[in-house]
């Protein structure tokens, strides 16, 4: 019989209340406490909850000997005390994404839970979600024969941060995404960008990752655009895949075009490319929350002592490509290269 799990989970800003929604309504998990700072987030998610109790002490919550694992959903810059903490007194934890604000951050914390043997798990929700585990399938199948690039959107106005550029707060979607499609790790990272509305803090960015073979991936993030849009486009040598977030239904749409060049040719007049347009055709997909599915994982991997598919390593490449960004940006965009690496 699976043991019960006792969770705490801290942050109630913006996205933590859907972390507790969410294990609230999880067989073999009991959300025991949850933990904020402010009061009036405290008293707001405890009376929609009965039973929860809640702690402003994050301390005195990870010392609780009841508590089995704990979830971190506060800002970028509490994610590696936090964390460091709750490793220590030997919980289950789980860190929003970005994992943290260091490569030397997030390989303290691998560290650290492998020396307690607890499971250590980022929340990189996308890798949850029906359709990019889709696009991976169709991928993976060679279904649009050879990946050659994929750019990526994810633009609205705000929520403007103000400790973390519009790359390390959007960008980690994208970045995760990619690496799930890609399976390795980029050479280099280029990345531009401007602070429009505070000083210092990047509010537009581009950002382009050079893969072997030729293979890029180019994701622009924006807190300042008029519209939201959250796309993605993935090509290959036969066919291309459009994915949009937004769209209610049909949110994969595979379109059969490609471009060929004539394999040789004498003169220029000769020359031309071929192109192929043909059907479009969208698969079915069952819309489940990732999130859900999310919590479900963690949970999964603790009673199984299994590896999370976001795990400390999975984070930690989010990371390595957001600190590569940053240098990048104080360059000007000039390329950051990076050690070559099978990703996690
Ligand atoms: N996976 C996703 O799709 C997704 C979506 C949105 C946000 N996030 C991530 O979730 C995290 C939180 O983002 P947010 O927008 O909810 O932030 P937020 O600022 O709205 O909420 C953070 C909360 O943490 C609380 N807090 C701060 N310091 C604390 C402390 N020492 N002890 C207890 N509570 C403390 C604050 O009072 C606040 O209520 C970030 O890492 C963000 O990147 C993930």
């Amino acid at each position: 019989m699976k043991k019960i799990l006792n969770v705490g989970i801290v942050g109630l800003g913006y996205w933590g209340p859907n972390l507790v929604r969410n294990l609230r309504a999880l067989p073999d998990c009991r959300v025991k406490t949850v933990c904020d700072v402010s009061e009036d987030r405290l008293r707001h998610i405890c009376s929609l909850y009965p039973g929860v109790e809640g702690e402003t002490d994050y301390q005195r919550m990870v010392a609780d000997p009841e508590i089995h694992a704990v979830l971190i959903a506060t800002a970028v810059r509490f994610h590696f005390p936090m964390a460091k903490a709750s490793l220590l007194a030997g919980k289950h934890t789980f860190i929003e994404k970005p994992m943290a604000a260091s490569v030397a951050e997030c390989e303290e914390l691998i560290a650290l839970a492998k020396q307690k043997g607890v499971t250590l798990m980022v929340g990189h929700t996308f890798l949850y979600s029906a359709p990019v585990r889709r696009i991976k399938q169709i991928v993976d199948n060679h279904d649009i024969g050879e990946l050659r690039y994929i750019s990526a959107r994810r633009l609205n106005l705000g929520l403007f941060q103000k400790d973390i550029n519009v790359t390390w707060d959007l960008a980690p979607h994208d970045i995760s995404i990619i690496l799930y499609i890609m399976n390795e790790r980029p050479l280099s990272v280029n990345c531009r960008g401007g602070a429009h509305v505070t000083r210092g803090i990047e509010d537009v960015t581009s950002l382009s990752l050079t893969f072997a073979k030729e293979r890029t991936a180019i994701i622009h993030s924006s807190w300042h655009d008029p519209r939201k849009v959250r796309e993605m486009t993935i090509v290959g040598s036969k066919r291309m895949i459009v994915y949009d977030d937004i769209a209610p239904q049909e949110k994969i749409k595979v379109f059969d075009v490609r471009v060929e060049r004539p394999p040789h040719y004498d003169t220029f007049a000769e020359f031309q490319y071929a192109y192929h347009y043909g059907d479009i055709y969208s698969p079915y997909i069952k819309q489940d929350e990732p999130l859900r599915t999310e919590c479900a994982h963690f949970l999964e991997c603790i009673q199984q002592n299994r590896v999370p598919v976001t795990s400390g390593e999975a984070g930690l490449e989010v990371v390595r490509i957001l600190e590569a960004s940053s240098r990048s940006l104080k360059l000007n965009g000039a390329p950051v290269e990076l050690t070559p690496a099978a990703t996690a």
